[in-house]
């Protein structure tokens, strides 16, 4: 666990999306997190759909005052596929939510990551719960992005074990992997160094210093954060309701009967394929690394994205025994503590829903 007792401040990029909603809500109850601000990548449904999924979001946890800004509407260089079988036709399973009615920014993501990055050298980290789209074009806008922020932290990719979108991709990656290609490359050691500062000659000064690597979070650790009904039991007890929001006065936890709606939907997709009563909350555990980078043990190793192969488009290609002879790129998160994050998650987001009594 940390020292600093310093809120980190996050710049959220995701494409809302039952788990991308239960890391907001995790974000917005964590008194560790200062959010900068929200960025939304089409992914899991539209961009738009997006927007207004984590601003309806944002609203029930109270927090209108954040910033939520759109990306681009399309992957890179590929058309945009959705996935309402395991999100719902909007994203939010069966809960339903009032409109938004917080603005949306006026700033384009891209442009919003740069800007502040730029405002705040090496103070943001960016964590990204979604295809890599908008950080692909704000790194090919300020190629110094990953010196300007403290750390990326991406969820995103399968290192070690299969995918769950073809045999051996990853949803986020499988969606823009031309931008996880960029990304992963931008992020690595040698891109953006003068040669004199990556040979030693020159003493690395705030252009020349290399980027921190980022920690990428994988289905293999991802898949071990599993919230069953138990998990949403004793997150609705700390918030003193009943697992469907209903409070011993009759009245509605709107936070918990969102949760129970959303995760509804979501477990029962995760019964059909994965084979148990329960949910991968895949990015909760991301924005909760991004926060406490010691919930994960990562190694450092050289990653690739495959672009062109007939069956693997996407695959995230890991030189574990090191054929490459490249220098690693990524920290992967090879295990994860997930007892301790999901007893985090239920207090932190349970306490949300209480406060909001
Ligand atoms: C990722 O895919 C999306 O559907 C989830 O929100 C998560 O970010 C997991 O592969
Ligand atoms: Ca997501």
């Amino acid at each position: 666990m940390s020292t600093d007792t310093r809120p980190t401040p996050l710049i959220i990029d995701c494409d809302t999306g039952i788990d991308d909603s239960l890391a907001l809500l995790y974000a917005t109850a964590s008194t560790d997190c200062e959010i900068v601000a929200v960025t939304c990548t089409a992914g899991n449904v539209s961009a738009e759909q997006v927007g207004e999924n984590t601003r309806a979001v944002l609203e029930l946890a109270g927090r209108r005052d954040v910033e939520v800004a759109l990306g681009r509407a399309t992957p890179l260089a590929r058309n945009l596929v959705t996935t309402p079988e395991t999100h719902g036709p909007r994203g939010i399973g069966y809960a339903e939510l009032p409109a938004a009615s917080m603005p949306l920014s006026t700033r384009y993501s891209p442009d919003l990551i740069v800007a502040e990055a730029r405002r705040r050298p090496g103070e943001l980290t960016l964590v990204t719960l979604a295809p890599l789209t908008n950080v692909a074009l704000a790194v090919l806008r300020e190629p110094e992005l990953p010196r300007l922020l403290r750390r990326l932290v991406v969820m995103g990719g399968s290192y070690r074990s299969s995918g769950n979108t073809a045999p051996t991709t990853e949803w986020n990656v499988n969606v823009d992997p031309e931008s996880a290609a960029i990304v992963f490359r931008a992020f690595g050691p040698e891109v953006g160094v003068a040669p004199a500062v990556a040979s030693g000659v020159a003493p690395a000064v705030a252009s020349g210093v290399a980027p921190t690597r980022p920690i990428a979070l994988g289905l293999d650790v991802t898949e071990r954060a599993r919230m069953v009904p138990g998990h949403l039991a004793a997150l609705a007890a700390r918030a003193g309701c009943t697992a469907d929001g209903t409070r011993p006065d009759g009245s509605t936890n709107r936070i918990v009967r969102y949760l129970a709606d959303a995760l509804r939907f979501y477990m029962e997709f995760h019964s059909r394929y994965d084979g148990f009563f329960g949910a991968f909350i895949h990015d909760p555990l991301a924005l909760a690394t991004a926060l406490d980078p010691s919930l994960v043990r990562t190694a450092a190793v050289a990653v690739d994205v495959e672009l062109s192969g007939r069956l693997t488009v996407g695959e995230t290609v890991t030189d574990w025994r090191r054929v490459w002879g490249r220098p690693a790129n990524l920290d992967v998160a090879v295990e994860a503590d997930a007892d301790r994050f999901m007893a985090q998650f239920i207090e932190r987001v349970g306490g949300l829903a209480a406060r909001q009594g």
